[in-house]
């Protein structure tokens, strides 16, 4: 059956894997059209509540440093071998984004919404970078509710870091995934 193509790429997206993630990363111009992909997201009260912040060359080691820091002082019995395996885990791609919500708690449209909001945005950036023929994958850890974390990137301790999306040039054809049988996931309501 042929499906329109929309369809098709949605159907196909597929994670890689950040070690196999090479230069080049995505240019300015497709991370705009991801960014402008991600503000479609449906936004209850058009709050506009998707941020992210993009991390790259040199900055990628800065970021490696914030994250061991931030390991060390979450977890203090951290051994030094570990210490290094996080700070040179934003070493792997070319392209480090953080991901995440300018909330505003108290509005009159809650939280858990806006964060919906920002996530189906994190989404559809994920999307438009597949279909540029970037590769990308999100991931998280504990670092993204680290306050001195959030605060290093720029965002306010009442915002929320939704994670981090690796990106670059899948260096081998891009796996396409097993789409799982969608009856398992469904079904009508009867009164
Ligand atoms: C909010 C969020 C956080 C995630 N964090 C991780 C993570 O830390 N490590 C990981 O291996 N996968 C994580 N994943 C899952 C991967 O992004 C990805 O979905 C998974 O590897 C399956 O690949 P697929 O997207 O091709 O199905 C996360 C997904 C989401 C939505």
């Amino acid at each position: 059956m042929s499906l329109p193509p929309a369809l098709s790429a949605l159907l196909d997206r597929a994670s890689v894997s950040p070690s196999l993630l090479q230069a080049p990363g995505p240019d300015q111009g497709a991370l705009h059209l991801a960014v402008a992909a991600a503000l479609r997201a449906p936004d209850h009260g058009g709050l506009k509540p998707t941020r992210f912040v993009f991390i790259d060359g040199e900055a990628r080691r800065a970021f490696g440093e914030i994250l061991a820091d931030s390991l060390a002082r979450r977890e203090p019995a951290t051994p030094p071998e570990r210490l290094e395996i996080e700070r040179g885990k934003p070493l792997r791609a070319p392209l480090v984004v953080a991901a995440g919500a300018a909330l505003r708690p108290g509005h009159r449209i809650p939280v858990w919404e806006q964060e919906a909001t920002a996530a189906a945005g994190v989404m559809n950036f994920l999307n438009a970078l597949d279909a540029q023929g970037f590769g990308s994958i999100w991931l998280s850890s504990g670092a993204l509710r680290d306050t001195t974390v959030k605060a290093a990137l720029g965002f306010a301790e009442t915002d929320a870091l939704l994670g981090w999306i690796y990106a670059g040039t899948p260096a081998v054809n891009r796996p396409r995934p097993v789409r799982p049988e969608p009856d398992a996931f469904c079904r009508s309501w009867t009164p």
